[in-house]
C-alpha cells in the first residue's frame, strides 16, 4: 500500500491571506499525523508566498514522522535546507509568477546544477527526491545525477479531459514507476491527485508514497482535517 504525504502549503496560504497567526501549518500538520498520514510535506518557495522560514524549523522540530521539503535549486534555498535538515527534500521547478508547480524538473537540461544541489543535500544526510513528468528520459537523468527517490507529476493525469486522455496519461505514469522501479529508485507521484482520481494511481504496484495537498486541505474546509485525511488513508488502502 503506497504512504501518505500531506502538503499543508494551503493552510499556510489561508494564514498569509491575514498576514496573521492563524491556522498554523504546524498545528495542522501535527493533526495530519495524529490522523495517519505517514509524512508531511510542504514548500519554501523563493517568494514565500505561503510557507516561511520559521513554519520550515518549527516543522522539522514538531513532525515525528517525516518531513519532505520541497524546494527549487535556488542557492539561498539550498543554504537553508542544509541548516534545517529535513528527512527529505523534493526538488522542483519554481517559476514566480505560477499559481502552483507546473512541470517537472528538466533534469536533461540541467544536469550539472542539480547534481550540485543533490550532492550538497546529501552531504547533511537529507534524503533527495527530483520531481519529474513520467518521462524515461528524465528518469534516467535522475539516476544519473545521483538520487535513488522520484516523485512522478501526475498533474496531466489530474487535468486529463475524458476516459481517453485520461487513460493515455495514466498509462504514462504507469510506465514511468516500472522503469523507475527497474532501476532500483523509490518512486512517488503527486499533484492534482484528489479523492475521484487517486484510486488508479493508489493502484499502481510499487509506488511508494502519493503526496497530496489542495483536496485534503480543501475537504478539510467541510469535514475538518482529521476526516479529510482518514477519507484519503482509506481511499488509497
Ligand atoms: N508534489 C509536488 C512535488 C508538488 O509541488 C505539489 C504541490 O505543491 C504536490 C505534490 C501536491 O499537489 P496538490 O496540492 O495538487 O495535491
Amino acid at each position: 500500500m503506497s504512504e501518505l504525504g500531506v502538503n499543508v502549503d494551503h493552510v499556510a496560504t489561508l494564514r498569509q491571506a491575514r498576514g496573521g497567526v492563524e491556522p498554523d501549518p504546524v498545528i495542522a500538520a501535527l493533526a495530519c499525523e495524529e490522523a495517519g498520514c505517514d509524512s508531511i510535506v510542504a514548500h519554501l518557495r523563493e517568494d514565500r508566498r505561503h510557507i516561511n522560514d520559521e513554519d520550515v524549523k518549527k516543522l522539522k522540530q514538531a513532525v515525528k514522522t517525516r518531513f519532505n521539503l520541497e524546494m527549487s535549486i535556488n542557492p539561498d534555498i539550498v543554504r537553508i535546507a542544509r541548516n534545517i535538515r529535513p528527512h527529505q527534500a523534493t526538488l522542483v521547478p519554481e517559476r514566480r509568477r505560477e499559481l502552483t508547480t507546473e512541470g517537472g524538473l528538466s533534469v536533461t537540461g540541467n544536469k550539472a546544477k542539480i547534481k550540485r544541489a543533490v550532492e550538497l543535500l546529501k552531504d547533511k544526510g537529507i534524503d533527495v527526491s527530483l520531481f519529474i513528468d513520467p518521462d524515461r528520459r528524465e528518469i534516467l537523468a535522475a539516476k544519473a545525477v545521483g538520487v535513488s527517490i522520484i516523485e512522478i507529476h501526475t498533474g496531466a493525469y489530474s487535468l486529463a479531459k475524458g476516459r481517453e486522455a485520461r487513460g493515455r496519461e495514466y498509462e504514462k505514469i504507469r510506465k514511468a514507476v516500472d522503469c523507475g522501479l527497474s532501476l532500483g529508485m523509490l518512486v512517488n507521484a503527486g499533484h492534482g491527485l484528489d479523492y475521484l482520481n487517486v484510486n488508479r494511481i493508489a493502484n499502481i504496484k510499487g509506488v511508494n508514497e502519493l503526496n497530496i495537498g489542495h483536496s485534503i486541505i480543501s475537504r478539510a474546509v467541510f469535514s475538518g482535517l482529521h476526516k479529510a485525511v482518514k477519507d484519503m488513508k482509506a481511499l488509497i488502502k
